[in-house]
């Protein structure tokens, strides 16, 4: 990995390395167990103690993630924190991305992304981004996707809004009433057994559902139960599995009470995964039908949610705080385009900016409804003129070029080239992200 840019690449040196979960290799551990805390102070988390330590180096181990880690050279003023703590961290780990119809692209999921206060804007997420998305590229990566914090970080670095979430809270009293009827069974199990079947069940999600990106271990400890946000066990975690006509397992959801001290009476999902329409209707059902609750409330709901056309009363949904969830970044055009299924025929000629100039230029899609072609458009004016961080936001079909054209984002050359590129990367269920990272 690059340096920095100047200045700071003669105050700093980076240093990229494997998760280490082993504690014989005292040296890897340690250096992996100070950037774990660098992330926890950069997230205003507590201090991480050895259990939790231990436990998050193994899933990052799982992983297979790279750390980055930027630290100060020389020495440190006495009392400070160590020069073997990072002043900025950052990490990766590659993962399939669902980008509709089925189609899978190996992504590189950025995740970790801290910089100290007192380090702050030197440009050290400039040079940590800019030499990853590069490096990303070099190997043959078409994408890169991330979760953010704040919404106004990431698009100067090419990343453009993919898919929303928002949280909701669903009134369970008596007005609580679904149409049609249970498609199975849901029977309540020990969370444990989520360890095992829990990524067996994403998977199938992973493969039906655009949006997707897989997931990393931390889900299915999670959802066990196994690690609460402290890292020791949450043993307030509940789980219920959902079996089709068949009895095979093709949902679950986990979930925690709230206390009797909230009012009212609220449980709280953690995760809910359902690889099937009835599963995830009889799942709510299930929620809906939990004796003494008034409230169940969901973090990382979709914003195109079957369960608002299900419910008698749709206004049982409470929904507050759409959030941007999936930001993605091209990083070579002609493969995102071409890695695609196209579900309408048509021509468009796309002219893409680029700040970091990683993946700038102009190409014709052929799609003849199925596949396309992708080539350089030599000397042909375009339809369509963009940043790539909106061709990241129109790519899972989430945000309709249309929208963009009239926000001025998109600049449309040629009368209809927007609602047809609406046409073109529309996909066949509303993309949703479950997976934060
Ligand atoms: C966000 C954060 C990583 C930025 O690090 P940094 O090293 O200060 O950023 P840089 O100095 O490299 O800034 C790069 C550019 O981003 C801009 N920028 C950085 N943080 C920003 C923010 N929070 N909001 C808006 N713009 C921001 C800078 O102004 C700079 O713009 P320019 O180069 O176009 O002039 C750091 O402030 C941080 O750790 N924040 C708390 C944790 C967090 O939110 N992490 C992101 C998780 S997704």
């Amino acid at each position: 990995m690059a340096e920095p840019n100047e200045p700071t690449s003669q105050k700093y040196s980076v240093q990229r390395f494997p998760a280490v979960a082993d504690k014989n290799d005292s040296a890897g551990y340690n250096r992996c167990a100070n950037w774990v805390q660098a992330v926890s102070h950069g997230f205003h988390q507590q201090r991480r103690d050895d259990e939790y330590l231990a436990k998050t180096l193994a899933a990052y181990q799982a992983d297979g993630r790279e750390l980055t880690g930027v630290y100060t050279n020389g020495p440190v003023p006495e009392h400070s924190l160590g020069a073997d703590v990072p002043v900025a961290t950052y990490a990766t780990m590659r993962k399939a991305l669902n980008i509709g119809f089925g189609r899978q692209l190996e992504s590189n999921l950025v995740t970790a992304v801290t910089v100290r206060g007192t380090h702050r804007r030197q440009g050290i997420l400039r040079g940590m981004i800019t030499a990853d998305l590069e490096s990303a590229k070099d190997d043959g990566l078409a994408m890169a996707a991330l979760t953010a914090s704040e919404g106004s970080i990431y698009g100067r670095f090419g990343f453009g809004v993919a898919t929303f979430e928002r949280s909701i809270k669903v009134d369970t009293g008596p007005r609580f009433r679904m149409k049609g009827q249970p498609e199975g069974t849901v029977e309540v199990a020990d969370p444990s057994v989520l360890m095992d079947l829990a990524p067996q069940v994403f998977e199938r999600v992973q493969r039906l559902s655009p949006g997707s990106a897989d997931r990393q271990e931390y889900y299915r400890l999670l959802a066990a139960g196994s690690i609460g946000q402290d890292g020791k066990p949450d043993t307030s975690v509940r789980c219920a599995l959902h079996y089709d006509l068949s009895g095979a397992l093709d949902g679950y959801v986990s979930y925690r009470f709230k206390g009797w001290d909230h009012k009212p009476y609220t449980m709280e999902i953690v995760d809910l995964v359902a690889a099937t329409n009835a599963a995830y209707l009889d799942l709510w059902r299930f929620l809906g039908s939990i004796d003494l609750i008034e409230d169940v409330t969901w973090a990382e709901a979709p914003v195109d949610d079957p369960l608002a056309w299900a419910l008698e009363d749709p206004r049982c949904i409470e929904a507050s705080e759409i959030r941007d969830m999936l930001w993605l970044r091209i990083l070579d055009v002609q493969a995102a385009l071409q890695a695609r299924h196209y579900a309408s025929a048509g021509r468009l000629v796309l002219e893409v900016r680029d700040p970091l100039t990683l993946a700038a230029g102009t190409w014709v899609l052929e799609s003849d409804g199925g596949t396309a072609v992708v080539s350089e458009a030599a000397g042909q004016s375009a339809d369509l003129s963009m940043d790539v961080s909106d061709l990241a936001s129109i790519y899972l079909g989430a945000v309709s070029p249309v929208t963009l054209t009239a926000a001025g984002r998109i600049q449309e050359k040629s009368a209809g080239a927007a609602f047809l590129a609406g046409q073109l990367f529309a996909v066949e269920r509303p993309a949703h992200c479950l997976t934060h990272f």
